[in-house]
């Protein structure tokens, strides 16, 4: 459910679509004084109900936090006809899910999501998990939701910075399948950098249709889920090396047109491409170039060791132009990058 203002009558909600005798509210400690608290305060009226907080931020999502949730749970007895209620970002999502997909082997899972990030990203496809020393998401369990419910009102408190970082995801799902998405995003920067509830109701049922295609076709990443993780090699190469600390929004920004510049080295990305994707992701004040201090030696080394990496052999996904994804000649999703082509893009920097 995308709209405005649907918090007010989440028990309904949660009586259609996830009956349960306990709904347990798992959030981070910014979000509870936010939403957390009132929500569960809320479901209270109808139903017991339970608020369970840990620390925020991308550096909790781990197995130590997991182990504190459950034992939460635990203790408050919450048995197999309990729900989990997760409400915030894309880590109270991941975390929250793996805690529900886990306890007693698995309980229903509600996501309420209040970054633009997690509603049109983190809280569809059913990924959950957390963050280990070696790298991040690499423990984890699918876990469909039983109910998504984004409300439009959440997103007046977040920060213009994660705005921009959720919209970078927006231009990517425009990018990779609609084009008209994508110059519509493009055309209404105003209204959405000012979080318009009409132009964000827009833009996140758009974004969800198109995430909710790709994974209904391919729910276990076999194969089209791929196109995905457009500017997201070269982003995550980024992130990786610089210890996290950019937005991840910013970091796919940046990879979006070096993948497409990449594309286009390749003989497989129209030319304009890439100015179409910097002039979008500028209207947003989001990056489009390496930022002074990235190692491009690091990045390549990084992507050879990314878990997707086939016999150290780096492979993309690219776009054929805005809005389409190119196959190969044999008809994959993604493509081989060459190490000398790569290392070229990067060392440009733009
Ligand atoms: N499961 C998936 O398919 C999937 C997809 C994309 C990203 N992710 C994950 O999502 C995470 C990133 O999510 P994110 O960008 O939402 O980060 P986040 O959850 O860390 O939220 C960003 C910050 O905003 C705060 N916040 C949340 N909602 C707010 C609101 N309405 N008002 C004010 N502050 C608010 C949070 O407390 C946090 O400090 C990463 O861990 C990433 O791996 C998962
Ligand atoms: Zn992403």
């Amino acid at each position: 459910m995308v709209g405005d203002s649907l918090l007010d009558d989440l028990p309904g909600w949660l009586e259609q679509s996830c009956p349960a005798a306990v709904y347990v509210v798992i959030t981070d400690a910014t979000v509870a004084p936010l939403y957390g608290e009132e929500i569960a305060e809320r479901i209270g009226e109808s139903a017991p109900s339970h608020l369970v907080t840990f620390p925020a931020g991308e550096s909790h999502k781990t197995r130590e936090t997991w182990a504190t949730l459950t034992d939460k749970l635990l203790a408050a007895g919450a048995g197999r006809d309990a729900a989990i209620v997760a409400v915030g970002g894309g880590v109270v999502g991941d975390m929250a899910g793996f805690v529900a997909a886990t306890y007693l082997r698995g309980i229903p899972l509600v996501h309420v999501p209040t970054t633009l990030l997690a509603m049109i990203d983190s809280s569809i496809g059913g990924k959950t998990g957390v963050d280990t020393a070696a790298g991040k998401n690499l423990v984890g369990a699918f876990h469909q939701p039983r109910l998504v419910l984004a409300d439009v009102s959440t997103l007046g408190t977040l920060s213009p910075v994660h705005i921009a970082s959720g919209v970078a995801e927006a231009l990517k799902h425009g990018a990779i399948a609609d084009a008209e998405y994508f110059e519509r995003i493009a055309a209404q920067h105003v209204q959405i950098k000012a979080c318009r509830p009409a132009a964000m109701i827009e833009l996140i049922k758009r974004s969800v249709e198109i995430k909710a295609a790709v994974v209904c076709e391919d729910d276990r990443e076999e194969g089209l889920r791929a196109v995905l993780n457009f500017g997201h090699t070269i982003g995550h190469a980024l992130e990786a090396t610089t210890g996290f600390e950019m937005p991840h929004g910013e970091a796919v920004a940046i990879g979006m047109v070096l993948e497409a510049e990449l594309g286009t080295s390749l003989g497989v990305t129209d030319s304009d491409t890439a100015p179409l994707l910097r002039s979008a992701l500028e209207a947003f004040r989001l990056p489009t170039v390496l930022p002074a201090g990235a190692d491009s030696q690091a990045m390549v080394a990084n992507m050879l060791h990314d878990k997707k990496v086939r016999q150290r052999e780096i492979r993309l996904t690219l776009l054929k132009s805005v809005g389409q994804v190119a196959k190969t000649g044999g008809g994959a999703w993604t493509h081989p990058g060459r190490e000398d082509v790569i290392r070229a893009v990067l060392g440009s920097g733009s």
